[in-house]
């Protein structure tokens, strides 16, 4: 029997971040040919994972251009898809998440009629503009996938309610096996600034705010709060690592620019991202990983958006919806900031999204679905 042609198709940050451990799993794997083809819908952010998790890929489409609108990223990684495809013959393609990347690799493969495997299936806010194009992404795949694997039971149920029936698998996130490689109480970062700054005597907020449907206006209300909120609490030192999308750069040093503890840096590298969360006191984000990962490192989480396809943190009591207006974000950051009882009954290590096992769970399913091996137990969170 030859080897299963199992081809990843990745391009953002987020994206590599949780594929990586899935691609270094099917890599290891008996029996699969583990093919990696990045469309790098992001260039330097994307590199910057591939060379924290040492994958080099096999096929390379190099689409970003700067300000890139969504009909470009999808109508340049379609074209490129179908070279790809007919030049390395996958059995099975896996996209993940929700991205225009995810969006065109599963158009592509269905045009090729190659199986898809969606990993990180069944999220969903049920606002077909929030988050903006990620819902429609993500609904768009779950019609054309063959196989889904659900971080939590509860994305397996919104699939169901959908119709969904066969082949769906909880897994657990993927991020989660990421985070086991990468945190380590001895970490040394090599953003210098990160190994000074003061985790024990002051209040470190780590922050991200890069979303689409957050450009304009949401965006200056967000960044107008975080600055009040440095401003009346000298105990805090904030940290943002600025995404490298130009209306998020201009954005941010208008509002956030000049303050002796406001620190606007450049992306940071995936291992020393997770041992920042690691160290901070919280974190206030948009950013849908960073929902995961703060839970399971014990941080608590304000989210600066309107909803969440995220539930099972919330639920859970270490993250909250902090909306997108000024007055309320403030509000809401004040009282952790003033209520100890507040801040720690948010700052519990939990793990709805995964035991770090995900990537081994994904693998054995698709063995299963070709009929090579046995299908495994789901995640139970
Ligand atoms: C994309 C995803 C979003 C995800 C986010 C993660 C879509 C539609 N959006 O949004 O779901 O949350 O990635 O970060 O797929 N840029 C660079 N270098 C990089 C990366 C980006 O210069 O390494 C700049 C470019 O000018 C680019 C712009 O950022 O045009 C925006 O990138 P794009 O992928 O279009 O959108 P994101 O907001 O990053
Ligand atoms: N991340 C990173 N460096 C940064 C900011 C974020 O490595 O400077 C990581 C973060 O830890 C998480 C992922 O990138 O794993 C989230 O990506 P992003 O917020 O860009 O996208 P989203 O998750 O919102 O789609």
């Amino acid at each position: 029997m030859s080897n299963l042609r199992v081809m990843s198709v990745f391009g953002t940050r987020p994206e590599a971040i949780k594929m990586a451990p899935l691609v270094q799993e099917l890599s290891r794997r008996e029996g699969i040919d583990s093919i990696c083809c990045v469309t790098a819908q992001h260039r330097e952010m994307l590199d910057s994972v591939l060379r924290v998790f040492s994958i080099q890929p096999d096929w390379d489409l190099d689409i970003m251009t700067p300000r890139q609108t969504l009909s470009t990223i999808t109508s340049k990684c379609l074209t490129g898809m179908d070279e790809a495809i007919d030049q390395l013959r996958p059995d099975l393609i896996l996209v993940h998440g929700d991205t225009s990347t995810t969006f065109a690799g599963a158009l592509s493969a269905f045009y090729h009629k190659v199986p898809v495997g969606h990993v990180e299936a069944g999220l969903r806010t049920y606002d077909k503009y929030s988050p903006y194009p990620e819902e429609m992404n993500r609904r768009l795949v779950t019609a054309l996938a063959d196989l889904y694997f659900c971080p939590t039971e509860n994305n397996r149920q919104n699939l169901r309610r959908e119709g969904i029936e066969k082949e769906i698998f909880v897994t657990g996130n993927t991020v989660i096996d990421a985070l086991k490689t990468t945190v380590r109480k001895d970490f040394t970062f090599t953003t210098e600034l990160l190994n000074h700054l003061p985790y024990d005597s002051r209040k470190v907020i780590l922050v991200t705010c890069h979303r689409r449907e957050n450009y304009g206006e949401p965006m200056t209300q967000i960044m107008t709060a975080l600055r009040r909120i440095t401003e009346d609490f000298p105990e805090v030192e904030l940290v943002y690592p600025v995404h490298l999308s130009p209306v998020v750069r201009e954005t941010a040093e208008k509002y956030l620019g000049n303050h002796p503890r406001i620190h606007l840096i450049d992306p940071l590298d995936a291992d020393e991202m997770h041992n920042l969360i690691d160290r901070c006191y919280m974190v206030m984000t948009d950013s849908g990983g960073l929902q995961e990962e703060a839970p399971a490192l014990g941080k608590p989480v304000l989210v600066l958006r309107r909803e969440t396809e995220r539930p099972e943190a919330v639920a859970a009591g270490t993250v909250k919806l902090a909306g997108i207006e000024a007055e309320n974000i403030y509000r809401m950051a004040a009282e952790i900031l003033t209520t100890p009882g507040i801040y720690s009954a948010m700052a519990r290590a939990v793990n709805p999204y995964g035991d770090g096992f995900a990537c081994r769970r994904i693998a054995d399913a698709i063995l299963w679905y070709f009929g090579r091996g046995e299908r495994p137990a789901d995640f139970r969170g």
